[in-house]
């Protein structure tokens, strides 16, 4: 199967229909996603908090990203696939950013590049699009900026907030990003933007009015009972099916139970 494009979410969005994205960041779960009917990857730089155990997404290299995208482009022949720019890989100067989106479609194979920010990133978001790279936009709680925003707090509360973030959204829809996630902001003000824009949003506690949802994978999994912010919702639990097995497994080994003959050769 073709990846699908930015055209087809463009046109799943025209016609209503909800986009789905996930965060994926290996082989394994990719050929899992395959098998699903999620629409698009988004190897995030949540990585750096799921994959390396930081506190948050600023050590992520842009190298990392390029690593994981390969590894998912592996087990993946049908998503959309998008990678996000990790902090300091665009912040210095737009030439830097060009260079380092660019490295993430030649030696990562992503289709595009995500990028938090909103009007201030405009000119380097349509110098992006115009070099034949899609954006897709990240606007409210954008966790690059944690330091400045003083913790992973819900944004765009308030009139003067609220404003800030469609003008932003509309900054990066006029520089020519074809789609936008917006994280953690009120769900009336996830709907206004929406509705404001004629590209999709995807929503990760944003409310149901966005034009799709991500969440990621491991989350939605439920593989860390320790870690449930309010918009995550658990589809499962692979917590407790992967400590059951492992301890099953040792179980086994310690009662000499496990191999069997089945699993020995003659
Ligand atoms: O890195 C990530 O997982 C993300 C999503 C939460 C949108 O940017
Ligand atoms: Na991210």
């Amino acid at each position: 199967a073709k990846r699908k494009t930015n055209r087809h979410l463009q046109k799943m969005y025209e016609k209503g229909t909800p986009i789905t994205m996930v965060t994926c960041y290996d082989f394994t779960f990719a050929r899992l996603v395959e098998k699903s009917d999620i629409d698009t990857i988004l190897i995030g730089d949540s990585l750096g908090n799921v994959i390396q155990g930081q506190d948050t997404t600023l050590p992520v290299t842009v190298d990392d990203i390029i690593y994981h995208t390969r590894a998912v482009a592996r087990g993946n022949q049908s998503a959309h696939l998008l990678a996000d720019m990790p902090f300091g890989s665009y912040q210095a100067n737009d030439d830097e950013g060009m260079r380092n989106a660019a490295r993430l479609l030649k030696e990562g194979g992503a289709q595009a590049v995500k990028l938090e920010g909103g009007a201030a990133i405009a000119p380097l978001v349509k110098r992006m699009v115009t070099a034949g790279i899609p954006v897709c936009g990240h606007l409210g709680l954008t966790p690059q900026s944690v330091n400045q925003f003083g913790g992973f707090r819900v944004q765009g509360r308030g009139e003067d907030a609220g404003e800030q973030l469609i003008a932003d959204a509309l900054a990066l829809e006029e520089a020519g990003a074809y789609m936008i996630v917006f994280e953690m902001v009120p769900k009336d003000l996830a709907k206004r933007v929406t509705e404001a824009l004629s590209i999709p949003t995807i929503g990760i506690g944003a409310g149901n009015a966005t034009s799709g949802q991500v969440l990621v994978l491991q989350d939605l999994l439920g593989m860390n009972q320790d870690f449930c912010p309010k918009f995550v919702k658990r589809f499962a639990n692979l917590e407790d099916s992967v400590v059951k097995a492992l301890d099953a497994f040792g179980e086994e080994v310690r009662d000499r139970s496990f191999p069997t003959d089945a699993h020995s050769f003659d």
